[in-house]
């Protein structure tokens, strides 16, 4: 297979490029931080493609997802990964600004090229990193949880005009809830964590089974189902 890993620098793109490698896979990896990229490359060897880039640079996005495809001679699965939380040194507009610009504008963005691409080669997978996240909404990470949302609900959309086009695309939507990143590592009110590798491993065995739908951990699914019974007005009265 030939994967493309948007946000493969650090935490759990970086594990989904190295756990795919270790079975064979052709990986073809993204980020802004260069030298991260060829450490991972020096790491796998020649399985690994690399690429410098900002995924809101969409121009640029465009032809570098093509240039990678073009170089690991095809593609089968587009993991669209990339994503922030609470930047907390930038002021408040401007922490939601790049959280919805990387998660749901540059989500959206690689969510097209990838349809587009496999709808003229009759099938595909795209892999979107939601996040337990969609299920809930917090004062305190407000742009975050909406973003989540998007991702998800995006992509059921994606699977109905798959399923309107009769093409063989898959849409995998991933809802991950903690796990030990750079992006947790000072979040101290955490509960369940996993390590990167388990559920990194989760998250594989779920793309190779071509799931629509994967919590990670398996848990999760129990706070996803909770969430979803709570009324609209509990949660208007929250202070979370
Ligand atoms: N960790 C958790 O508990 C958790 C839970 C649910 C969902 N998630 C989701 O999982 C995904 C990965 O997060 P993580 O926990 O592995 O955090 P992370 O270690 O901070 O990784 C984030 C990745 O996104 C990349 N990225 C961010 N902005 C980018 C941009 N503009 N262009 C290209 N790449 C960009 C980063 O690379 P560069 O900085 O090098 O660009 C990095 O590789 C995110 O979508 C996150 O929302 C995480």
């Amino acid at each position: 297979m030939n994967i493309i890993i948007t946000g493969a620098t650090s935490g759990i793109g970086k594990e989904l490029a190295l756990q795919f490698a270790a079975k064979g896979n052709k990986v073809g990896l993204i980020g802004r931080r260069t030298e991260r990229l060829e450490e991972l490359k020096h790491e796998i060897g020649e399985l690994a493609y690399i690429r410098t880039l900002d995924v809101t640079n969409f121009e640029r996005a465009e032809k570098v997802y093509q240039e990678l495809i073009d170089e690991m001679d095809g593609l089968d699965i587009m993991i669209l990964n990339a994503g922030v939380g609470r930047i907390k040194t930038r002021p408040a507009w401007r922490i939601d600004e790049s959280i919805i610009e990387v998660n749901a504008f540059a989500f959206a963005h690689g969510c097209h090229f990838a349809f587009e691409y496999f709808l003229k080669q009759g099938y595909g997978q795209i892999v979107g990193m939601s996040s337990i996240a969609a299920h809930i909404a917090s004062g305190r990470a407000a742009a975050y949880t909406a973003s989540k949302h998007f991702i998800s609900n995006y992509m059921t959309g994606f699977r109905q005009k798959a399923n309107l086009t009769g093409a063989d695309i898959t849409i995998t939507d991933l809802k991950p809830g903690y796990i030990w990143t750079e992006m947790t590592e000072r979040n101290n009110n955490m509960f369940w964590v996993s390590s990167v590798q388990k559920a990194v491993q989760q998250m594989v065995r779920a793309i190779e089974k071509k799931k629509n739908h994967a919590y990670i951990t398996k848990r999760w699914r129990l706070l996803a189902w909770a969430a979803e019974l709570v009324p609209q007005w509990i949660w208007d009265r929250l202070k979370v």
